[in-house]
């Protein structure tokens, strides 16, 4: 998982109709940008879209950031030209495509295929290109672990609350907030976990739908904390304010990130030069399972530009030392 590991705390909405807010979206410090040619566009605007989005990829300037692009769903009209178009004539400046309403494995084969055909035309090297697939409706929900598995171009599966709700007759306008009249405690809990395991068990990141109440940074906080604590990567940015409260609740704390550094270490240290494959750091038994979970931190530490203060050293009668 390191090598490929891409971190994707925020992912920052920018409509693909607005040359002004593609512009202004290069100096934001989001993790992902997707160029939005689906919801945020009125149909009236998709045409002219691509040529927007297609410019701006191609412009460059960003910094290093992960590229995205959300083409319209594989249902529609404008669906294959999106790719089409902005994969031939700016695919080089593409990281992955955001798939939306994705209820089948079909959907994900489609564009896996598509894909594969415009970088046999272009030259450009095969597969390079991901896919983001959005589960946001009951069909998606319910076919989550074969659509996980439909491509290995799949970078990650990403909650849509919005058109879930809307899917299954959630009765609330507040999209991301708990609905009012709900007594459970929390009423995303399952797609949120259902995702998450299917992801995992494909090797995917996951990552949170949009909040758009803009002016609740507190619930925004509170939304992005919990679904860092169960486990998600990221999650959407609708505005400028919203990203660096996002990047905060899923960048690990200075102490997490630490740990999981010494636990890499002491691990290697230990399985390598004494052939140990579990040993005692400070007070905590670490063994494989441990190295699993200090990677994945490590990684989202390194990512989020955390620096290391305390070095490993082995302890002299060879237990392992903090
Ligand atoms: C995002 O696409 C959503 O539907 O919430
Ligand atoms: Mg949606």
């Amino acid at each position: 998982m390191l090598p490929e590991y891409r971190s994707r705390r925020s992912c920052l909405a920018v409509p693909g109709s607005s040359p002004r807010f593609l512009d202004k979206a290069r100096g934001l410090p989001a993790d992902e940008v997707f160029l939005d040619l689906e919801d945020a566009v009125a149909p009236a605007a998709k045409d002219a879209a691509r040529g927007n989005v297609v410019a701006a990829l191609n412009g460059g300037g960003w910094g290093g950031k992960l590229m995205a692009v959300r083409v319209n769903d594989a249902t529609t009209r404008w669906a294959y030209r999106d790719v089409a178009e902005v994969v031939t004539a700016a695919g080089r400046g593409l990281d992955v495509i955001v798939l939306p309403k994705v209820t089948g494995p079909g959907h994900v084969t489609w564009l896996d295929l598509l894909l594969g055909q415009i970088e046999q035309g272009t030259g450009d090297e095969a597969g390079r290109i991901g896919i983001e697939a959005q589960i946001e409706d009951a069909r998606g929900l319910a076919g989550v672990d074969e659509i996980a598995a439909a491509s290995p171009r799949l970078r990650a599966l990403v909650f849509g609350p919005a058109d879930f709700m809307a899917s299954i007759g959630m009765r609330s306008q507040r999209v991301g907030a708990q609905p009012a009249g709900y007594v459970g405690s929390d009423a995303y809990h399952y797609p949120l976990l259902r995702i998450l395991v299917a992801a995992r068990a494909h090797g995917l990141a996951a990552i949170d739908g949009p909040y758009p109440a803009i002016g609740d940074l507190g619930g925004l906080a509170e939304a992005a904390a919990s679904t860092a604590a169960l486990g998600y990567d990221g999650k959407w940015v609708l505005h400028p304010t919203q990203i660096d409260v996002v990047n905060r609740a899923f960048s690990p704390s200075q102490d997490d990130y630490e740990r999981a550094e010494l636990v890499l270490d002491a691990y290697r240290y230990y399985t390598t030069e004494h052939h140990r494959g579990a040993v005692m750091l400070g007070d905590e038994m670490i063994d494989e399972a441990s190295r699993k979970l200090a990677l994945v931190t490590a990684a989202q530490g390194r990512a989020a530009g955390l620096r290391r203060t305390q070095r490993f050293e082995p302890a002299p009668d060879g237990s392992a030392g903090a």
